[in-house]
């Protein structure tokens, strides 16, 4: 499924010369990025939410579309002149999709007449829920209780709940935000802003020209509504997303929910900018295995912490707690909406861009993806990020103390550090596995577990770093073969592969192949992928089946 196909039996076919607001949210979004495959029964008349029962050749795959490239979208195109419709139809083409797949001879196909088939987008209505709910700082003058927000933007990476929802993230949201200048500069709102790098003067994409709640000057606040994990059930296409403040804003790239020995759902997520911070949310309430019901506001009360890393392989995590110690003036709401402010408090460790996180389910290790930080200097070089101008990025594995996920220690070790191993000034390291005998790998961003515990990684920006597309790597984490990356499949010219995920049964492996032919345009595509005619290059999901007969697992 590629950028523009059809959602609905009565949706127009991709084209882009046509394209409208309206035909745009009834077709796939664009730019393709977290992939989250959901099982449905074999039986249609037992409830939809139930893996007991799961029909091993079909399930809903949700796909968050995290931005747009007016450029690669409408031809002609002037980033300096956009124009209303090219703007509302970019709207559009953000958020997510939820679509029905299921599995043919021949591969997978995407259904374009499942019930469960959805488009939510940059003017979808959502619920803002947790501690920031309703708070003034959350107040606009398109909706003065401070509860709801019209869209979610640049959801980027995300995660699965245990009861069968999707956390979707929103990312660089301080790029649609324009004309921060106008508010006077010592103002809080505006130390915020400056903060979470809203630009000064307009914003690159321009919506502020044509919609007043992306001008900051004219509506302060409604950046303050964007940077979220979102929750969403894509078994109930009438479900309302919910903005869940609980667990922070800021550059989410990834909120990936695990259960600890008490029950509680923590929830690790990472800030992707540099120098930003790791954190996770410890839910005050248990899991429910029997009644799903009993965990829909499960997300919203709970404890948020932000990870130092200590020099000596220890590590802490430290509770953003209103009215305690650095934060003594602060309230749950603000530390909700200003969590960078917060964590900048109390001493957490910045980071080389934390990525995508993942818990490996054979040993319940945390695994970190940094994907580079060119500008971190020699002076700032520490243990938990040992490189100077880090360009090719590295994973850590932490051990959570007693393996309670909920607690408030750890121990922490590098697992990679990426580079090519013959580039002997890049100082590589693979777990201690030889490294003349793996994949040069680097940029890693996206996460993935199978069922066995191998580390599946997708990159992103390998064209900068090691002149080749990038692509999607395989690691034992344990055993003999501990650290042995080898390379699974290549992207496409242009492109990151900006997510991974698998059937449970490790049937089959989803990759979203996100911005092919980034740099060029409709003009001139560096890419015509994946219709190799005169449509412009689109960004689109891949399913990869091992070949010959009965299949097996990926990676067998
Ligand atoms: Fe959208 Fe952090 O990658
Ligand atoms: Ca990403
Ligand atoms: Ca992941
Ligand atoms: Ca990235």
């Amino acid at each position: 499924i590629a950028w523009g196909d059809p959602l609905f039996t009565d949706a127009p076919a991709f084209n882009h010369a046509t394209l409208t607001p309206e035909i745009q949210r009834r077709q796939f979004g664009y730019n393709c990025d977290f992939l989250a495959y959901f099982p449905l029964p074999s039986n249609p008349f037992v409830s939809s939410y139930s893996t007991r029962f799961a029909d091993p050749n079909r399930g809903l795959l949700a796909v968050n579309h995290e931005y747009t490239i007016g450029a690669l979208m409408f031809a002609g195109y002037d980033r300096d002149n956009p124009t209303l419709n090219e703007v509302d139809v970019e709207i559009a083409a953000h958020g997510m999709s939820v679509v029905g797949i299921y599995r043919t001879a021949s591969g997978w196909r995407y259904s374009r007449s499942s019930n469960f088939n959805r488009r939510i987008h940059g003017e979808t209505e959502m619920h803002i829920t947790g501690p920031a709910a309703g708070d003034a700082l959350l107040q606009v003058s398109h909706d003065s209780t401070g509860t709801r927000v019209r869209g979610m933007l640049n959801n980027c990476g995300g995660g699965k709940t245990p009861w069968g929802t999707v956390l979707t993230c929103e990312e660089n949201f301080h790029q649609y935000f324009g004309n921060r200048s106008a508010l006077a500069a010592d103002s809080d709102t505006a130390v915020s802003h400056a903060r979470y790098g809203l630009p000064g003067g307009e914003s690159g994409r321009k919506w502020e020209r044509f919609h007043r709640r992306f001008d900051v000057g004219r509506e302060p606040n409604e950046a303050f509504r964007f940077g979220y994990v979102v929750e969403i059930d894509p078994y109930d296409p009438g479900f309302t997303p919910r903005k869940r403040t609980a667990l922070g804003r800021f550059r989410h790239e990834a909120a990936v929910p695990t259960i600890s020995r008490g029950g509680q759902i923590v929830v690790y997520t990472g800030d992707d900018a540099r120098f930003e911070y790791v954190y996770k949310f410890v839910t005050d309430g248990a899991f429910d295995y029997y009644n799903r019901a009993n965990n829909t506001d499960l997300l919203d009360a709970g404890t948020l912490f932000v990870a130092k890393f200590n020099d000596d392989g220890a590590g802490e995590w430290i509770p953003l707690t209103p009215g305690h110690g650095a934060l003594s003036g602060w309230t749950a709401a603000e530390i909700a909406v200003k969590t960078r402010q917060a964590a900048d408090m109390v001493g957490a460790t910045p980071m080389d861009r934390p990525e995508d996180i993942e818990v490996n389910p054979v040993n319940g290790r945390v695994y970190v993806a940094l994907t580079n930080n060119t500008r971190r200097t020699a002076e700032q070089v520490d243990a938990a990020n040992p490189r100077a101008r880090n360009s090719f990025g590295h994973i850590l594995e932490i051990v959570e103390s007693n393996d309670n996920h909920a607690g408030d220690s750890f121990d922490w070790e590098i697992f990679m550090l990426c580079g090519d191993p013959s580039d002997v000034e890049a100082g590589t390291y693979f777990a201690g596995f030889d490294a003349s005998a793996v994949s040069p790998i680097s940029n890693p961003d996206n996460l993935l577990f199978d069922s066995v515990g191998n580390l599946w990684i997708a990159t992103d920006g390998q064209p900068r770093t090691l002149s080749g597309n990038d692509g999607i790597y395989a690691c034992p984490t344990y055993g003999g073969d501990r650290g042995y990356v080898r390379q699974f499949l290549s992207g496409v010219t242009g492109s990151e592969i900006a997510s991974l995920e698998m059937t449970p049964n490790d049937g089959a492996l989803f990759a979203s192949i996100q911005h092919p032919g980034e740099g060029s345009s409709m003009s001139d595509p560096s890419s015509h992928w994946p219709d190799f005619n005169l449509n412009p290059p689109r960004p689109g999901v891949v399913a990869v089946v091992k070949a010959g007969r009965g299949g097996g697992y990926i990676g067998s």
